[in-house]
């Protein structure tokens, strides 16, 4: 327990005394609980990302240049890349990891958004997606593949329910490790923390950047190196084709013996809200949509955009590069954003417009760190189908569609009988990618929940 005392002076020298203006009718078990939050706080960390959402300076200085990129498939060592990834993984030395703990904000769901259904035929959801991919390589390659899941505080408990309520979908409950990340303080237009009631303050999730130092922190990466983990690959929760621990490109990254790599595709148009790849002397870098100015946006050489290599949130990273990322705090980024609050006079407040400042870590900035990062270019309608905003493009509707089509082409490609009007869905269970498909088998399966379709 910490001592009241040095708790509040820390508070006054750093100058957030209204964080102590109303212990006084606290219960003497909130005092404790909010003295412990107030102990946890990094207050030197806090002031001076404060000063730096003062600091309107270009951030970016040097010189950057686009990221060219290759699809995999067509690369002559796509046959080697495959062997060794399936290799890999019947060896034991592939983890997965997922970082699942941001808010969701934009598709107005509030649950996790794992446990989101794109309303697929099978009604599965984007967890069940990807724990089922993995089921298949552990049934084809003979091994079980540790999976990590990082959640948030918000979100932890309704995540882990969740599993148990689907009994895992099928995985060993003990290859299955969650843990929260850690969250940070919001801060007004002065700098003075935010409460989100008498006795808490107004804590956000710290970016999926935070999962190098939360990894670590939760005995995590020492979980996975106790299975003999060699390589991780790491995805965000909400694309519906994610191909978790993709063989070719686990043995791609192995074989190149790269610290990390990373899955690229085309952008779709300039305005796509994704992040793309480029060089920031030599060094390897992601821009995120947020920060990618007009000119660099629109920027075309022909008929291409110059910065065309999207970043599908789709990497993976050698145990040496996770744990160099564990000593190498990455950078943080800021934005001002709506933060509901509450304080004494006002009581619990829902502002209408941007009010405060959030702060995030983004992990793709691992890769200037690191100094290598393995670009594989893959085809996006195979790879990508986002689901971020209620509506519209990257929506539950669009990435269902998506799917459908993927899955159709691959009926057809193998013989299937195919009805224009159906949107068809294909279990992981028949297959990963494609393959294990023939006229045959595709009849057989027909209207079963391993080959499901609706109107
Ligand atoms: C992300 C990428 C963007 C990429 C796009 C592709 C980042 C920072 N941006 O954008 O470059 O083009 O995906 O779909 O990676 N998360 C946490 N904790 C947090 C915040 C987020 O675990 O505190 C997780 C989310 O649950 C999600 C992933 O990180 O799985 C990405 O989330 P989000 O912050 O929404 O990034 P996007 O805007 O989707």
């Amino acid at each position: 327990m910490p001592h009241s005392l040095s708790v509040h002076q820390n508070i006054l020298n750093h100058n957030q005394n209204h964080l102590l203006d109303n212990l006084c009718r606290l219960s003497l078990d909130q005092k404790n609980d909010y003295e412990q939050e107030l102990f946890e706080l990094d207050l030197v960390l806090l002031e001076e990302l404060f000063s730096q959402t003062q600091n309107t300076a270009a951030s970016t200085e040097g010189e950057i240049t686009p990221l060219d990129f290759e699809l995999a498939l067509e690369n002559p060592k796509y046959s080697q890349w495959l062997q060794k990834g399936e290799e890999l993984i019947a060896q034991g030395a592939v983890g997965a990891f997922l970082v699942a703990g941001g808010q969701g904000s934009r598709l107005g769901f509030d649950g996790p958004k794992g446990i989101y259904s794109i309303d697929l035929p099978s009604q599965k959801s984007l967890f069940q997606l990807q724990a089922e991919r993995l089921l298949n390589l552990e049934k084809r390659y003979g091994r079980p593949i540790p999976w990590c899941i990082m959640t948030s505080p918000l979100n932890h408990q309704a995540t882990v329910d969740f599993f148990e309520n689907h009994n895992f979908f099928g995985l060993n409950p003990g290859l299955v490790k969650f843990f929260p990340q850690s969250m940070i303080p919001a801060l007004d237009v002065n700098g003075k923390i935010l409460r989100s009631g008498p006795a808490n303050l107004a804590l956000v999730p710290d970016g999926n950047g935070g999962c190098f130092r939360a990894l670590a922190q939760s005995g995590a990466l020492d979980w996975f190196s106790s299975f003999g983990v060699e390589y991780v690959f790491l995805n965000s929760v909400d694309n519906a084709l994610v191909k978790v621990c993709d063989p070719a490109f686990m043995g791609a990254l192995a074989l190149e013996d790269s610290l990390s790599a990373s899955k690229v595709v085309s952008k779709a148009n300039a305005q796509e809200k994704v992040g793309i790849f480029a060089y920031h002397n030599g060094n390897p870098m992601v821009i995120e949509y947020s920060d990618l100015d007009t000119q660099m946006r629109e920027a075309t050489q022909g008929d291409k955009l110059v910065y065309d290599g999207a970043n599908i949130a789709v990497h993976a990273f050698s145990m040496k590069a996770l744990r160099q990322l564990e000593a190498h705090p990455l950078p943080w980024h800021n934005a001002f954003k709506k933060v509901d609050f509450w304080d004494p006079q006002q009581g619990f407040v829902k502002p209408e417009a941007p009010n405060a400042w959030k702060f995030e870590q983004f992990l793709f900035d691992a890769f200037p760190l690191l100094g290598q990062m393995l670009a594989y270019g893959v085809l996006r309608n195979s790879e990508f189908a986002p689901v971020k905003n209620a509506t519209g493009d990257d929506s539950p509707a669009s990435a269902r569609k998506l799917l459908g089509q993927l899955h159709r082409q691959w009926l057809q490609e193998a013989g299937g009988q195919i009805n224009d009007a159906l949107l068809y869905e294909i279990a992981p269970e028949l297959s990963y990618g494609g393959e294990n498909l023939n006229a045959e088998k595709i009849a057989a399966a027909m209207g079963q929940s391993i080959l499901s379709f609706s109107g």
